[in-house]
């Protein structure tokens, strides 16, 4: 013991004047961008006080600035409702509307207002209680009435005050603000999780899944973890722009965002107050060039009227205050050629037109590339060959062309007319009516098929055989080894070794095996026989089968002999299983070769049935009821989850009239309790809920 002789009061003392100071030196830091002291001198204070507080926990104060790098796993988002709903804004893309906005107003209030233009910053709204001073609760916008508590994490963001600095604000106030991540620390951090899921043997489209589209979704995404130190890994930041206090301290929200400046809060510099709408376009104008040089996304320029009374004045309809309104900037877009379109085959036979661009620069990356969809999207656009179109980033990864530049179509350039005929095999396309897709309907042949099906049967979500790859599949197939994933437990050593075929799609590179790649594959494969049921159903790549309907389906029928003898009526009739899945489910087995292909896959040893022990668990005492679960349980809520669809149950996420059992768990909202108990479901604890498995 380091402090055996220590006054505990003096400790205490220290403690506190170690966290003030370093909560201030964070505020000098994160929300002035002042550096007071040097990172050595920061460190040093942050390691006497981290001594502290490992010798003394119960002396911790509950600011410290050690909370702020979070640890708080939290087990579930309490359900708040909001003392003031959060409301969102009416919105804008053109002056003329916002012309009949103003109009409007001074209609109510007369001529004598001012507004305040302030940047729509694109984040996540949220809403911060203080009391006496010090950070009560943070919940999100949820359904505008309650929200999420996500107060543990939200104390892991800098810019966020866990204490206020002296000033003159209520015992209990709402500021509400928007919690974002810089675009380059989207950046970083995406290009990292990129690195990690590729080295995991994510294929392609699943990392391109996984991603984050754009920093507002990597924010969301991060405020939503249950774990505070994953938070802490992300850093995000908040500004704050709109205070609500019962008795008014200033008179106009111009003040209020200056005394909320004053008290810690980290206020955006881009503000302005107005007097007339000239002003306000200028605001406009100006930040529409300048917003591709912040740090952050914003999209559009709120403006709200000034005077707070006037504001009341005003008031709300059902859904947005009157007073105030969001200009929305156009999605960024921009003019380039259109080189080709090119058609990928789907390991469905799903045909993707893309088109391939004169790469130009979009909101910060490189566009070569755009989604077509499908043939009504060509047809839609009117495109043309050598068309200059006009491309524009949405909330997805994947750019979009919106149109044409018809001033700049070449007099002689052909229409560009869909394929008839699949590029991989030349195979007549298919279109049923009422689709949009057009497919390659050779199934059993179009190499291209065949390559996807076997590359989706590796997969990491299916079999698991990560020492194969897409380029490894491509090549074992163009070799002649493997025509389906059943031949893939055919290989021999001897065929693979020093096997020479060529990767890559632009740059084509040769690749030859070696002894360690030919034993990681052959061990990976062997491996791949232990996988459970309802992954190696997946791995079959029926359409529409997904991971959820696997497992459902595996439950359900618990062997591959069952489930090809279902039928249309019995399939459809499955919870959340509808007529397009059965429909596919039973052309599937009504297919020959693929009964072959499941009879090798059974000899091949591979799982095609659920195991004895598996079958312990299961039962159909369950059966048709619905289950909420929510709370602290003995166990994970996931294993209570499973156990529920293991006999039979199902899973819903809120409460309704259909609701057959609340299964409540320690700590949970009374919120669902009372709206459980209004409307006359039995709410049981774990104990009822395991009474009814035996
Ligand atoms: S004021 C009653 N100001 O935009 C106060 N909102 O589309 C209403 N937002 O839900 C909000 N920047 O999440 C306000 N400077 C700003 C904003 C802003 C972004 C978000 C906010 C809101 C949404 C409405």
């Amino acid at each position: 013991m380091l402090f055996a002789s220590v006054n505990k009061e003096d400790v205490k003392a220290r403690i506190d004047k170690l966290t003030e100071l370093l909560n201030q030196y964070n505020y000098n830091y994160y929300v002035l961008s002042k550096t007071a002291i040097s990172d050595f001198e920061f460190d040093a204070l942050l390691k006497e006080l981290d001594t502290l507080e490992n010798e003394f926990p119960e002396l911790q104060n509950p600011n410290s600035p050690n909370l702020k790098v979070g640890g708080t796993i939290t087990k579930e988002f309490e359900n708040v409702k909001h003392k003031y709903p959060m409301l969102s804004l009416s919105n804008t893309y053109n002056e003329e509307e916002l012309n009949e906005f103003d109009t409007r107003i001074k209609k109510i209030i007369g001529e004598d207002y001012k507004y305040v233009c302030e940047l729509k910053f694109d984040g996540l709204a949220i809403s911060l209680t203080y009391k006496k001073g010090e950070l009560y609760s943070a919940v999100t916008r949820g359904d505008g009435t309650h929200g999420d508590n996500v107060t543990a994490n939200v104390k892991t963001i800098k810019a966020i005050p866990h204490k206020l600095k002296p000033g003159n604000y209520p015992d209990e106030f709402v500021i509400r603000g928007e919690v974002f991540m810089h675009r380059a620390t989207f950046d970083r951090l995406n290009e990292k999780l990129k690195i990690a899921l590729e080295a995991k043997g994510f294929d392609e489209d699943e990392i391109q899944e996984q991603l984050y589209k754009n920093p507002r979704n990597f924010a969301s995404g991060t405020l939503k973890q249950q774990n505070s130190s994953e938070v802490a890994k992300r850093p995000l930041d908040a500004f704050l722009y709109f205070l609500y206090t019962d008795n008014s301290i200033v008179e106009t929200h111009y003040e209020s965002l200056k005394k909320a400046s004053e008290w810690g809060f980290q206020v955006s510099d881009h503000f302005k107050l107005c007097n007339n709408m000239s002003e306000v376009f200028e605001f406009i104008n100006k930040y529409e060039s300048e917003r591709k040089n912040l740090s952050y996304e914003i999209d559009g320029v709120v403006i709200k009227v000034n005077n707070f009374l006037q504001q009341e004045e005003l008031g709300f309809t059902a859904k947005t205050p009157r007073w105030a309104i969001a200009y929305k900037y156009k999605a960024e877009n921009v003019s380039t050629v259109l080189e080709k379109i090119t058609y990928q085959v789907g390991r469905t036979g799903a045909i993707t037109p893309v088109a391939n661009l004169k790469p130009v620069t979009l909101a910060g990356t490189t566009v070569k590339r755009a989604s077509l969809y499908n043939a009504d999207e060509i047809e839609r656009l009117d495109l043309h060959e050598n068309d200059t179109v006009f491309v524009e980033k949405g909330g997805e990864i994947i750019p979009k062309i919106t149109s044409v530049d018809s001033e700049k179509r070449l007099s002689n350039s052909k229409k560009i007319n869909y394929i008839n005929n699949c590029p991989e095999c030349e195979t007549e396309l298919v279109r049923k009516d009422g689709d949009a897709i057009h497919y390659c309907p050779n199934e059993s042949a179009c190499p291209q098929q065949l390559i996807g099906k076997i590359d989706h049967f590796i997969g990491r979500r299916a079999m698991n055989i990560d020492s194969l790859g897409t380029e490894t599949v491509a090549g074992l197939f163009k070799k002649g080894l493997i025509k389906t994933f059943a031949d893939l437990y055919d290989l021999k050593a001897e065929q693979l070794l020093n096997l020479e075929f060529e990767v890559g799609e632009e740059d084509i590179k040769k690749r030859s095996l070696k002894i360690k790649s030919v034993e990681n594959i052959l061990s990976g494969i062997e491996k791949s026989k232990q996988i459970p049921f309802e992954r190696v159903l997946f791995a079959l790549g029926i359409r529409m089968v997904g991971e959820t309907v696997a497992k459902k389906l595996s439950k359900q029928f618990r062997s591959i002999e069952k489930l090809a003898v279902a039928s249309f009526e019995e399939l459809k009739d499955i919870h959340e299983i509808g007529e397009k899945i059965a429909e596919n489910v039973v052309n599937y087995f009504a297919q020959k070769s693929n009964l072959e292909l499941c009879e090798k896959l059974k000899l091949h040893g591979l799982k095609l049935e659920i195991s004895a022990s598996e079958n312990a668990n299961f039962s159909n005492t369950l059966q048709g009821k619905s289950f909420l679960v929510s709370g602290v349980f003995s166990k994970s809520r996931d294993e209570i989850k499973n156990q529920i669809e293991n006999n039979g149950g199902r899973n819903v996420s809120s409460v309704s009239k259909s609701l057959d059992f609340l299964l409540a768990g320690d700590k949970m909202g009374p919120e669902k309790i009372k709206k459980a108990t209004d409307l006359n479901i039995k709410v049981i604890n774990e104990q009822d809920f395991l009474e009814m498995l035996t």
